[in-house]
């Protein structure tokens, strides 16, 4: 898909006014401060590109879901300051994403300043893609560059209807996920290696089902890996269980063996009575859960066998934490594992808030090949689906 896409490099952008719809959509401490920068920073480059081009530069994300609504632990000026120390320069904040105010306020900036608008989803129009307030957004501008890919899953005024008003291209960092993501789905070196862990079975059956025409081996952790064990009939004591994803689990055991994948399950557990780092806790083998215990982390002999998949792998893709990892004691897994990522030869691609939040706890996310900014967004990628924002940029 990436060679039908536009290009920022496309459009003649000197001096123009430019509306960049970048994903800023960034966690926060309990101080309100930004936690992890990352998807700022990878919005740099497009954004240091037009600075050179002496565009004026708009910025538009969203923050959080505020439903249509003002909230005002959601407005954009909480990212203000992360921004201007990043780019070593000023940048003025507009009082909406849209309407008069706004409007006068671009009409009075110069080549190489930045207005960032606010919060666009205080506007319930946004999410339903509505005409006016794409017509609104695109009154801004003259041109319109996307590189917001961790929303490009979401068909919205910002991401799909703007495009209809003005001319359009992908920003650098949208360019190289679907670059990247596309790779891994049409010519992974092999062996290719999915490191599939997380909460839910449901949010990731259809990435799971997709990728298993491509790849060579899974290993499995996170909550999700108890449906599987389940599915086999091994005891999971009081482990989180998708009772009603127990057959799609079965189909996908079944469709794995066909193919012939290497599809490992935990060998062994942390367990725990309760999720607290004051619950005793201890090592069990497979299938040995016994009743009051909650499978927390993926045990010793799980974190050999899995390093092992690592180090045979030339390509692999990491999505959802081994275990909870927030919680000191059940770390373990999830650590170690970022860690024999980070030391592999493999070409590696991590997506996914938790599994970048690990990657980044461990010390390691230099040594990662890609860190997706896209969460959903890389997960619908890989599940083969259209994701509205890219297919917006299509050439025509
Ligand atoms: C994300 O964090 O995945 C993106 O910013 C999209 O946010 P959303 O799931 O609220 O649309």
């Amino acid at each position: 898909m990436e060679n039908k896409i536009t290009g920022v490099k496309e459009l003649a952008l000197e001096e123009k006014k430019v509306l960049l719809r970048v994903d800023f959509n960034v966690p926060f401490d309990e101080k309100g401060r930004v936690s992890d920068d990352t998807r700022i920073k990878m919005a740099l480059p497009t954004i240091n590109y037009l600075l050179e081009k002496r565009c004026r530069i708009i910025l538009a994300s969203h923050l959080g879901r505020p439903q249509g609504k003002i909230v005002e632990k959601l407005r954009l000026a909480s990212i203000k300051k992360p921004l201007e120390e990043l780019l070593g320069q000023s940048v003025a904040l507009a009082p909406d994403s849209v309407g008069s105010e706004t409007e006068n306020l671009v009409k009075k900036m110069k080549g190489g300043e930045i207005l960032l608008l606010e919060n666009l989803r205080f506007h319930p129009e946004e999410e339903k893609n509505e005409k006016e307030f794409s017509k609104s957004l695109a009154r801004l501008a003259e041109s319109y560059v996307n590189d917001a890919f961790g929303t490009s899953h979401r068909a919205h005024s910002s991401t799909v209807g703007i495009t209809g008003y003005l001319p359009s291209a992908a920003g650098f960092l949208l360019e190289k996920e679907v670059a990247i993501l596309s790779k891994l789905l049409e010519k992974p070196e092999r062996p290719f290696l999915f490191i599939l862990g997380g909460a839910k079975v449901s949010d990731k059956a259809g990435v799971v089902k997709n990728l298993l025409a491509r790849i060579d081996m899974v290993i499995l952790g996170g909550a999700l890996a108890y449906t599987f064990i389940k599915a086999k009939n091994w005891d999971v004591g009081n482990s989180q269980v998708e009772y009603d994803k127990l057959d799609l689990v079965k189909t996908i055991l079944e469709d794995a063996r066909k193919k012939r994948i290497e599809f490992h399950t935990p060998l062994d557990h942390t367990i725990a009575t309760k999720i607290a780092a004051d619950s005793k806790y201890l090592t069990t083998e497979r299938g040995a859960i016994p009743a009051g215990w909650i499978g927390v982390d993926i045990g010793p002999k799980a974190i050999e066998e899995y390093k092992g998949c690592i180090s045979r792998a030339k390509t692999v893709f990491w999505n959802g934490p081994m275990g909870v990892f927030e919680i000191e004691p059940f770390a373990r897994g999830t650590m170690e594992i970022a860690h024999a990522l980070g030391s592999a030869s493999a070409y590696s691609v991590v997506g996914g808030g938790d599994s970048l939040a690990a990657v980044k706890k461990a010390g390691v996310a230099e040594k990662i090949g890609h860190l997706s900014t896209g969460g959903g967004a890389s997960l619908e990628f890989l599940e083969g689906k259209v994701l509205p924002g890219i297919a917006a940029l299509q050439k025509k």
